[in-house]
């Protein structure tokens, strides 16, 4: 593990060093998508000049080096979360992953059973819910978020003793910041026979996740949103599950054997990767995921709750200001400033060359219990830095002083 230097990390992303606006780009808005370090665009370059051939087909020597460089990103991957390779399987993003699961549990449960979800859930874990509740005639129930901006301990215990078939969710919100306690979750739900379900699409960027530890049974994050390409995604999943439960897509690879009147499904993790895969995609994960190993998650999650500190104290002396979510949460800071609508306040930020997400967030019911259309969100990485929370709390006393 290397020294964390800040300013050694910038040099490796390129990105970094274009003006937008005029003035040096300060990106605060990891939690839709992170940049890219010169490693992760070496790996995929690489990949495609020197190993590219589909995986798992020929009997040639570039196919076989194309399926070891996918299969070592599989096992990169898995060590990542203390998964085991086959427990992998990789999607196109943490949406697919969560469709994939919705799709084959709900199928597999009993019409009439129910899915427990919470209130603070990215669109992305709740619309596959809705769609394939429906489909089986299952219902969806909903923990609410407190005030404080916590959910209600006292909804999960009810609800998971009315014995729904899964519960399903968010580790970290991508609105609020708020750090919920996967591992005490994941026991709950066991004890009443419910599956677990994670969505650590803003968790396994950023803090250190260990699936055996959580003892969760499904496990969704993205590449993009950890210094990995977009199109790449993973979705950890108890190896007993994958034989038991139906498959999801159909077609190439997924299968042993076909008859023109059915089909017998492959090992796990294969018969949920249908078709042609994104290697480069896992290449470009696994380098992001080695680049993050070199400089340790402790140090990334220690760099971000710093800059989410000095953000808060930097924007509490604006007059007006509202946070939404707990003090001690992720690098994820949601705010607004007084009544200026957030597309403004982001306009404002983005003149000076701040990149923060201005919006919905893809939580619309969360934004309704607000009862706000939109909020600014900054969410740091390791590659942010105090002058640029600095910077942005600079733009948002100018969005006060001009519209509040
Ligand atoms: C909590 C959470 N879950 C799921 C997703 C969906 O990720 P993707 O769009 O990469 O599939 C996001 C994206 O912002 C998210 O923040």
């Amino acid at each position: 593990m290397m020294a964390f230097d800040v300013e050694v990390i910038r040099k490796d992303f390129p990105i970094l060093k274009r003006k937008m606006n005029g003035k040096t780009l300060a990106y605060l808005d990891n939690a839709a998508t992170t940049q890219k370090p010169h490693s992760v665009l070496d790996a995929m370059n690489d990949y495609y000049k020197e190993r590219n051939a589909n995986i798992h087909r020929g009997a040639y020597t570039l196919s076989q080096e194309s399926t070891d460089a996918y299969e070592t990103a599989r096992k990169n991957v898995a060590s990542f979360i203390g998964a085991k390779p086959e427990e992998i399987i990789f999607t196109k993003n943490a949406t697919e992953a969560l469709n994939l699961v919705a799709n084959v549990t709900c199928e597999a449960a009993p019409r009439g059973s129910s899915v427990l979800l919470t209130q603070m859930e990215h669109h992305s874990n709740i619309v596959p819910w809705q769609l394939n509740a429906k489909k089986n005639s299952q219902r969806l129930k909903y923990v609410k978020v407190r005030s404080n901006g916590t959910l209600c301990n006292e909804d999960v215990d009810e609800f998971l003793a009315a014995s729904p078939h899964i519960f399903s969710f968010t580790h970290v919100s991508n609105v609020l910041g708020t750090i919920n306690d996967a591992k005490t979750f994941c026991r709950k739900a066991k004890k009443a026979g419910a599956l677990a379900c994670v969505d650590a699409a803003q968790s396994v960027p950023h803090m250190k996740v260990n699936v055996k530890e959580m003892d969760c049974d499904f496990l969704a994050f993205s590449g993009h949103k950890m210094l990995g390409p977009t199109g790449i995604g993973v979705l950890y999943m108890k190896k007993e599950l994958q034989m038991r439960l139906p498959p999801f897509l159909g077609g190439g690879d997924m299968i042993k054997q076909v008859s023109f009147e059915q089909s017998t499904w492959n090992d796990p993790p294969y018969k949920y990767e249908a078709g042609t895969q994104n290697v480069a995609g896992a290449v470009g994960l696994s380098a992001a995921v080695d680049y993050l190993r070199g400089v340790g998650l402790q140090n990334i999650a220690a760099h971000e709750k710093k800059l989410a500190q000095v953000c808060r104290k930097e924007l509490s002396s604006i007059k007006g200001v509202k946070f939404y979510g707990p003090k001690n949460g992720s690098g994820i800071i949601s705010f607004n400033v007084g009544k200026i609508h957030a597309h403004d306040a982001g306009e404002f930020a983005n003149r000076d060359g701040i990149a923060i997400r201005a919006g919905h967030h893809c939580a619309m019911p969360l934004m309704k219990l607000l009862d706000v259309p939109a909020t600014c969100r900054a969410s740091f990485y390791l590659y942010n830095t105090e002058e640029e929370v600095e910077r942005l709390a600079t733009a948002m006393k100018k969005a006060q002083r001009a519209l509040g």
